[in-house]
């Protein structure tokens, strides 16, 4: 339990453990200044070494993401399993498959991952196949129909992050943005979900933009 509400996630805190990661290496901060230069929306350096981490400690051989972009979750999974998994990743947008690909084959992991062009909502019900990591983080307004159509692919004991949960700390606020008034609304719902959902065990931790972190019953 927090000592104070608000002694965790301070500026200075926050700061410091930005500083205090690890520099990545030569290909990852091409894809970050490239992501910065498109405004390609792209994990927190945290969030990235929370999946990898994950990958690895929970000897996991068959990952399925829902949002590609430009592939850098994507490549920190497959470091995570040490090239010996599968990444599943559903993506609609050509340009993002192609650049994707270009920084996979870079990283040597083209043999690793399955990249399923479309909408996930159309592609989730035809995958026939079983996961054990399901990363979500595409469009926040169908966050739930995620997890309701891709939890009949994970096995028990598989773990579900989902990105993006505190949004930017409008959940717990006002939106500052009235555009994403849907959007925060959508994900506010899908964190009163995941947390009470009868088939998971689950958090929200505020790692990067507030990461869900569950596990299947
Ligand atoms: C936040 S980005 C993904 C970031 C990536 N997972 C990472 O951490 O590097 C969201 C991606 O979802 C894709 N997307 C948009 N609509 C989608 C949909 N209906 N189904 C699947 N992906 C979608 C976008 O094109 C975008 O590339």
């Amino acid at each position: 339990m927090k000592a104070r509400i608000d002694a965790i996630l301070q500026r200075e805190q926050a700061e410091y453990l930005d500083a205090l990661l690890p520099p990545s290496d030569a290909l990852l901060q091409e894809m970050e200044a490239y992501a910065r230069e498109h405004k390609t929306p792209i994990a927190d350096r945290e969030v990235a070494l929370f999946l990898e981490i994950t990958a690895r400690t929970t000897n996991t051989r068959r990952i399925l993401e829902i949002g590609m972009a430009i592939g850098y979750s994507v490549i920190h999974f497959a470091r995570g399993m040490n090239g010996n998994g599968i990444v599943v990743t559903v993506e609609p947008d050509n340009e993002m498959i192609g650049t994707a690909e270009k920084f996979i084959e870079r990283a040597g992991y083209t043999n690793h991952v399955r990249v399923e062009r479309g909408r996930a909502l159309d592609v989730l019900p035809r995958l026939r196949e079983t996961f054990d990591l399901i990363f979500i983080d595409a469009l926040k307004e169908e966050y739930a129909e995620y997890l309701e159509l891709s939890l009949p692919l994970l096995r028990a004991g598989g773990v579900v992050l989902a990105d993006n949960l505190l949004w930017g700390g409008q959940v717990a606020t006002v939106e500052r943005n009235e555009k994403q008034k849907t959007s925060t609304e959508a994900i506010r719902e899908f964190n009163r979900r995941f947390v009470n959902h009868p088939q998971l065990r689950a958090v929200v931790l505020s790692v990067g933009d507030g990461l869900g972190y569950a596990v299947k019953l």
